[in-house]
């Protein structure tokens, strides 16, 4: 069932629990994320960067196959379909195609450009009934393109974005995309406390959620984080269990080179990477 990502987020904070977005790249991921999902009796959000939305042929494409997977696998728990990092023109075309939800990434304008955009885009995403999500304080590392330098939120900035009616917010806290370097100094509780104490309500979301010791995820949890967002956590399980199946000859063997073969360990890693992650998140039984 898609649905706008509001609802699911503001019972998920209200409830102490987090919603995981997981990034799609083809039919296999999204096949195994919304059939996880669905076992796990759990909300889910498929996020789509602007490059995964261009490699698979546009935004058009990736909306039309969601839409027709969701159905035909009787997928009846609530699944969103939200741009990841969307710039201003993304945003536009992923409303034209059909999301029902978008991030406006505009942590790298100055904030009074920033909240202009924003506010236009809150206004004519809630107008089709879609969510929107905004950034504050750049996530560091790199996402599909989007470089950030990694600073924290300035929870006055926060409150100033919050109120522009955007649904749930993503503020820095130390967070990075990708795997965190060895002398990651861990995620900021201090900053995440403070956007929390400005922002009221307002369901906060953990960008770069790959490689963060699950004690961080369970107390940021409970200082309003709603949403976790992991991606190169599945890529690197896919390629594992890929490089398992090759290196151990089975492509050779019988008709093992056929694609629907060969992609089967990976797809089956996203299934077991994306239910460890409902249970840690607390998302399971809660669609
Ligand atoms: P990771 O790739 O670090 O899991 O981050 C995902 C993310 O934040 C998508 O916006």
């Amino acid at each position: 069932m898609l649905v706008s990502a509001t609802e699911m987020l503001q019972k998920a904070r209200a409830g102490k629990y987090a919603v995981g977005q997981f990034n799609i790249n083809n039919l296999e991921w999204t096949k195994a994320i919304l059939l996880t999902a669905q076992e796990c009796n759990s909300p889910v959000i498929l996020g789509v960067s602007e490059g995964a939305g261009k490699y698979m042929t546009g935004f058009e494409t990736v909306s039309a196959m969601v839409k027709a997977m969701d159905e035909s696998l009787g997928i009846t728990v609530p699944v969103a379909l939200h741009l990841d990092h969307g710039s201003y023109d993304g945003c536009y075309k992923c409303i034209k195609a059909g999301f029902t939800s978008i991030m406006f990434d505009g942590s790298h304008f100055p904030i009074e450009e920033n909240v202009a955009k924003t506010t236009e885009l809150v206004n004519v995403a809630h107008q089709l009934g879609l969510s929107i999500e905004a950034e504050v304080g750049a996530i560091g590392g790199e996402e599909d393109g989007v470089v950030g330098k990694g600073e924290c939120a300035d929870p006055a900035e926060c409150k100033q974005i919050a109120d522009l009616g955007v649904d749930f917010l993503a503020a820095g806290i130390g967070n990075i995309h990708g795997v965190y370097p060895d002398n990651w100094e861990g995620l900021s509780f201090e900053t995440l406390e403070a956007v929390n104490n400005a922002v009221g309500e307002m369901p906060l979301v953990l960008h770069g959620g790959t490689g963060i010791p699950d004690e961080m995820i369970t107390k940021a949890i409970s200082l309003g984080v709603a949403k976790i967002n992991v991606n190169t956590e599945c890529q690197l399980v896919f390629a594992d269990a890929t490089r398992g199946y090759i290196e151990a000859g089975k492509d050779k063997q019988g008709k093992g080179f056929d694609p629907r073969k060969l992609l089967a360990p990976g797809f089956e890693a996203i299934k077991a990477k994306v239910k460890e992650k409902m249970e840690l998140f607390g998302s399971v039984d809660k669609a």
